[in-house]
């Protein structure tokens, strides 16, 4: 089966050709940071205006590449959400109109099943039951997966997302958007024992996280050299970089082998933006630390947003037999804990939609 995946949940426009026999064939990307860069986040009504004008082009490139044409399609898969409702529906309704003009099914996926299932894409690919640690600029999770589709929160964050708080601490130290990667190359010159910032929720039972007292500890820091020298010096910001990171990495790692044990499992998934910082990688693969697991990432450009996650994550379920109405459907909230375990659906299921109620944002 060979599914055409889309995703505009955000500020990238990807899309992708997955075979369910062949793997990846192709996949292409078009991201807005510079056009948002200016504001430093996301416009969302910018975002939407920009992902109608790529949706097409994208598409023609994508079919160019895997070297197929539009009847070789066989469904269609796109982000239904979470995400920016503009966004979300610039790709719904291109992925609906092209389905009903190609007569093939189209499958609303979930943006953070996309993230989950991204490393399946990879040579060696994780098999549930597994831990996933899921850490983007929107979310920090640690996901029990016991299957495709059964998912089990085991925490999340009280407050700033990892990717959120690496992005406001990388503006306090005067770096653009999106700040994760520019933080992360400025603290490879800092000096890992100037500052030594808590490690949040550590020495409390639980899954859960709480960066938004870091971001404060990093600033009342940066306040403190600023008092001192009006501007903090480029080594001194690289300093606070690096204890930031430090910290941020050795939090999600402490939790990710308390999750592991919790679970009795010994394989960790890693998925979204922040599973690209390298210090993170390390840390995640170091036996010394974490013990005898089998750690699995997406490779760097699956760790962000992407239409090859959604194309995968779509035909799985297409595969298991799941099917949608004619609808429109996009939503900017949606439980990942409500998903339907592909391994419970009857074959060839007809469902309306698996989206919850609609509801204004
Ligand atoms: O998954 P993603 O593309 O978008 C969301 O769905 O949120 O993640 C984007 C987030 C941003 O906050 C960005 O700063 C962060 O991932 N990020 C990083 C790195 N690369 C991206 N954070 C730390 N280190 C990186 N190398
Ligand atoms: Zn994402």
């Amino acid at each position: 089966m060979l599914v055409l995946g889309i995703e505009t949940s955000c500020d990238e426009t990807g899309i992708a050709l997955y075979c369910t026999t062949r793997g990846l064939l192709a996949h292409a990307l078009y991201s807005q940071i510079t056009m948002h860069q200016d504001y430093g986040g996301v416009v969302p009504e910018l975002a939407s205006r920009d992902h109608i004008q790529r949706l097409i082009p994208l598409t023609q490139q994508v079919l160019d590449q895997a070297n197929c044409r539009k009847q070789d399609v066989d469904a269609i898969a796109y982000t239904a959400g979470p995400g920016l409702i503009g966004a979300l529906l610039t790709g719904a309704s291109f992925a609906r109109t092209l389905a009903y003009a190609w007569h093939k099914p189209a499958i609303g996926v979930h943006h953070l099943e996309g993230h989950l299932l991204a490393p399946m894409l990879e040579a060696n690919a994780p098999k549930p039951p597994y831990v996933a640690l899921l850490v983007s600029g929107g979310h920090s999770m640690l996901i029990e997966v016991r299957a495709i589709g059964s998912y089990a929160l085991l925490g999340e964050t009280l407050d700033d997302a990892a990717g959120e708080a690496f992005d406001k601490t990388a503006q306090l130290l005067g770096l653009g958007y999106p700040g994760g990667p520019a933080l992360a190359a400025l603290a490879e010159h800092g000096n890992p024992s100037t500052y030594r910032f808590s490690r949040p929720l550590v020495d409390r039972p639980g899954l859960d996280f709480s960066f938004s007292g870091l971001k404060t500890q990093v600033m009342l820091a940066y306040k403190k050299l600023e008092k001192a020298n009006a501007k903090p010096s480029d080594q001194q910001r690289a300093d606070l970089a690096r204890g930031f990171e430090d910290a941020i990495t050795d939090t999600l790692a402490i939790k990710c082998k308390r999750a592991l044990q919790q679970c009795e499992l010994s394989t960790l998934v890693v998925a979204g933006g922040v599973g690209a910082n390298q210090r993170l990688r390390a840390k995640l693969q170091d036996r010394a630390g974490m013990g005898a697991i089998d750690v699995h990432f997406p490779r760097i450009a699956f760790c962000t947003d992407n239409g090859a996650m959604i194309a995968l994550a779509g035909a799985l379920r297409l595969a298991a037999g799941q099917r949608q109405g004619l609808a429109i459907d996009a939503t900017p909230r949606w439980e990942l804990a409500s998903l339907t375990s592909i391994n419970s659906l009857p074959p060839a299921t007809q469902l309306a939609s698996t989206l919850p109620n609609q509801s204004p944002t």
